[in-house]
């Protein structure tokens, strides 16, 4: 399995025992175990997951990827398994309530995700004009805020969450209505329709059974 292993919650490495976890590395150890697999993880680089599956350097991606026309023309994906939207993630103490707040300011993203590709919607269809500055990984694109080089980031919601759950003085959340739900799918190679068959059969099994829940209740239920 690739991955982008720097996303709490739904994939990241435990800072103690040094081992990769999260809500994505569950349930494709889950999904691996009921088809008799063990699954390896390759921590991947965004840029350049999909080209790492399609050269066959693992033979899925489960990285909270949203299922695009774009990329589906590339991979295939299995049934959605998480939804979720773009959020704006902003200082603490800024003056952003809304898209509209975002004139003039400096936004950061993850080059390649779906929170660049909202940004440049925002500002290419919506006029709203304010600089993009693109980071190769999430982390980064927070720590610009935290350090001022950026007002806010545009990203997943339930990173976003994590985020000010573990720093509440330095970001707040902003949700806004222009921001579509997206669905996070497991992607396959084209020619793998095997595999994809599996995965489905297993993602229905687990959500009809309550595995699912379990493991979602373990990364998002309340404490
Ligand atoms: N859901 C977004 C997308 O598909 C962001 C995913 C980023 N995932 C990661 N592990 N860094 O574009």
């Amino acid at each position: 399995m690739g991955s982008d292993i720097a996303y709490p919650p739904f994939e990241y490495t435990d800072e103690k025992t040094g081992k990769y976890v999260g809500f994505d590395i569950d349930l494709m150890t889950e999904i691996a175990k009921r088809m008799g697999l063990e699954v390896k993880f390759v921590n991947t680089a965004w840029d350049g997951i999909i080209p790492g599956l399609t050269s066959k350097k693992y033979d899925v991606i489960c990285s909270a990827m949203t299922i695009t026309e774009e990329r589906a023309k590339q991979v295939d994906f299995s049934d959605p398994y998480f939804e979720a939207k773009q959020v704006i993630i902003a200082r603490a103490d800024s003056n952003i309530n809304g898209v509209q707040d975002l004139e003039g300011k400096v936004v950061a993203v993850q080059q390649g995700t779906t929170g660049d590709f909202a940004a440049m919607r925002l500002v290419d269809e919506k006029g709203i004009k304010f600089k993009i500055v693109r980071f190769e990984g999430t982390p980064e694109a927070l720590m610009a805020i935290q350090k001022g080089d950026a007002d806010a980031a545009i990203i997943d919601n339930f990173v976003a969450y994590l985020a000010v759950k573990e720093n509440p003085d330095i970001y707040k959340v902003v949700e806004d209505k222009e921001f579509a739900p997206e669905y996070y799918g497991i992607a396959v190679n084209k020619d793998n329709p095997g595999l994809l068959k599996k995965i489905n059969e297993v993602l229905k099994e687990i959500k009809q059974d309550g595995t699912y829940d379990k493991i979602y209740n373990k990364w998002f239920g309340e404490e």
